[in-house]
């Protein structure tokens, strides 16, 4: 297919595939976000001669090619069927665990050292969980990025070809913020894949020693946040209504504003229900603190634990000595798929 795009003193001919055509279609859209000239009329003289320099046209000529190129059957971004831009590149959303570097899962480590670049929230995610990388791996802080910033260094991946690991604290899948960065990546055909991480609410259990199911206290277990500004709490699912179940409870991002959750929930939870406070689980700087709900607080400096800081709140923490009722899983009378009764009790399945 040939194209002619023509704008002051520029002319381009080009003749080219379909698929040549959206690797272009996006170059260019790429290329003219980059060096966008929105609200920017003081630079504008800047831009164009930085984009000439760059795209070895000017801006006009781009978006006049890019228009005949968008009007054609193909627009872009387009990518191929297995949704993989030809340049190869790849983004891999790594769960980096709760902080402890030998916490994050072999393949995530795997992943890790095989990436170009590395994206992490360095607030959340240690150095030192990045010592799984190649030393001349090039490494991004999200920390200071907005999202707009974050899809421009993904941009610039997919047309560089770089495998790229973007490493979240916990599981990637609790409050990543990782779905939009995903339609991103779908939009411009960049592939990606999950690997998934031991979450810090398993983590915080685990520093504790305890089991948040226990049978016949509660065998159900809530995830929730304190609201944000950035990401409020629905309504329906209000701190208040979600104590109403008395199930294990874990509140993240809650270091902030204990003191108003814990007024919710004990709307709910009777105040000698037992609670505690881990900051950052499983670090060297970790810090735990148990009481019952209604005296969790008393005696803690609370700008102490502002900052990445588990609320856990369960009648499965109590000590296992109070135990009214154990799982029938290991009982000797209980027979299932693949252990035999020993008094020959009917099997179940598991
Ligand atoms: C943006 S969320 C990320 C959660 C993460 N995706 C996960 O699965 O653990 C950040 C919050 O997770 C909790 N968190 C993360 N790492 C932690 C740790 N090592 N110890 C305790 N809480 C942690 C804190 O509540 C913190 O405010």
């Amino acid at each position: 297919m040939k194209l002619i795009a023509q704008a002051d003193s520029s002319t381009l001919v080009v003749e080219l595939s379909s698929e040549q055509l959206a690797v272009l279609s996006n170059g260019l859209l790429n290329a003219l976000e980059l060096m966008s000239d929105a609200n920017d009329m003081e630079h504008d003289h800047w831009f164009d001669s930085e984009f000439h320099a760059r795209v070895g046209c000017s801006r006009q000529a781009a978006r006049s090619l890019l228009n005949e190129v968008q009007g054609l059957p193909l627009t872009a971004p387009v990518s191929s069927p297995n949704n993989k831009r030809e340049s190869g590149a790849h983004v891999s959303f790594i769960g980096a665990g709760p902080g402890a570097p030998d916490l994050i899962t072999r393949r995530g480590a795997k992943r890790l050292a095989e990436a170009d670049l590395i994206l992490y929230a360095g607030s959340l995610v240690p150095e030192a969980v990045l010592e799984h990388a190649r030393p001349d791996a090039e490494k991004l802080n999200t920390a200071g990025l907005n999202l707009t910033e974050q899809v421009a260094v993904y941009r610039r991946a997919g047309r560089e070809g770089l495998k790229v690991a973007r490493v979240h604290s916990g599981d990637p899948a609790i409050y990543g913020a990782t779905a939009e960065q995903m339609r991103a990546l779908r939009e411009m055909g960049i592939d990606y894949d999950v690997v998934p991480g031991v979450s810090s609410f398993t983590a915080s259990a685990a520093t504790l020693g305890a089991e948040l199911t226990r049978p016949g206290v509660t065998q159900t277990i809530i995830l929730t946040r304190a609201s944000g500004r950035a990401s409020p709490v629905p309504d329906a699912e209000n701190l208040a209504s979600l104590a109403a179940h008395r199930a294990s409870l874990c509140v993240f991002l809650g270091g902030s504003q204990l003191e108003a959750n814990i007024a919710e929930l004990l709307k709910h939870y009777p105040p000698e229900t037992p609670a505690a406070l881990i900051q950052r689980a499983t670090q060297p700087e970790e810090r735990r603190h148990a009481a019952p709900l209604g005296q969790l607080l008393e005696g803690l400096k609370l700008s102490e634990w502002a900052l990445t800081t588990m609320l856990l709140v369960s009648p499965a923490l109590a000590d296992p000595g109070d135990m009214q009722e154990v799982s029938r899983l290991y009982d000797p009378a209980y027979a299932h798929r693949f252990r035999r009764a020993e008094k020959g009790e009917a099997s179940e399945p598991e």
